[in-house]
């Protein structure tokens, strides 16, 4: 048992969503099952309207599915309220949103040190931190920045910063590399691997074709409400 919770970071059962529009049934998806180790990365592949961002926001305890369950560390989501479930994600879940979700009215110093407030890091080590990460990301002469003054590879990098602040075990990236050149999706995906190679994290990532497959461990695709598992 411990072993293999320790193999398997996540876990999804029969996960099904629905939404539900004028009493009508959307069905996303039905019957979903996996098992994704930690340590390594996982490339989920879809089309557009597929499914991708909605099965990672049940991934990240952000929605809940209509039936089905999803563990990760063991630890099954349907036993934890929606408090529970913030607070986990604030200590080992780092999601990246399709479009970012950084604060406009906020810097990115900023944007990336909300991350840590409740954290119990002192201030001064909190801004060394967010100071050193987005040093790291090529942002050090940017921190004072608004997300309208930076380009969207940039505004991507501070996305980045602020999911690694809290040195997740469990990374999940909608479509990262979707909107920027080759080049910087190369550097986006350098990054998202630093906490993989380093620390044995899991990253989890959808695209709708551009991610390339050379850095997967796995590669699942999403097609008519069901996943696949590519190859390894
Ligand atoms: N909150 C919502 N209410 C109703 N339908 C939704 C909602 N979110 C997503 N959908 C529908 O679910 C399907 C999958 O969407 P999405 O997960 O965004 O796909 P992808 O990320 O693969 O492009 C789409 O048909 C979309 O319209
Ligand atoms: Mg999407």
């Amino acid at each position: 048992m411990e072993d293999n919770i320790k193999k398997n970071v996540l876990e999804a059962k029969d996960l099904k969503k629905s939404f539900f529009l004028n009493g009508k049934e959307i069905k996303v998806f039905d019957q979903i099952n996996f098992a994704f180790e930690s340590g390594k990365v996982i490339v989920i592949k879809g089309r557009s309207g597929v499914g991708k961002s909605t099965l990672l926001s049940l991934l990240g305890g952000l929605d809940r599915p209509s039936a089905g369950s999803i563990s990760f560390e063991g630890i099954g989501f349907e036993n934890l309220s929606n408090e529970e479930l913030a607070l986990l994600r604030r200590k080992k879940i780092g999601i990246i949103f399709q479009n970012f979700n950084l604060l406009s009215s906020w810097t990115a110093a900023e944007n990336v040190e909300a991350v840590l407030m409740h954290s119990g890091i002192d201030e001064s080590i909190r801004r060394q931190k967010v100071e050193s990460l987005l040093t790291e990301l090529g942002l050090g002469d940017r921190l004072d920045n608004l997300p309208s003054e930076l380009s969207v590879g940039q505004q991507q990098r501070v996305a980045i910063a602020r999911t690694l602040a809290n040195d997740p075990t469990l990374i999940l990236a909608d479509e990262p590399t979707g909107d920027v050149d080759p080049e910087t999706a190369n550097e986006i995906i350098e990054k998202l691997l630093v906490p993989v190679k380093t620390r044995g994290a899991t990253l989890v990532v959808t695209t709708h074709g551009n991610f390339p497959e050379s850095f997967a461990d796995q590669i699942f695709q999403m097609k008519d409400g069901q996943i696949n598992l590519n190859h390894a």
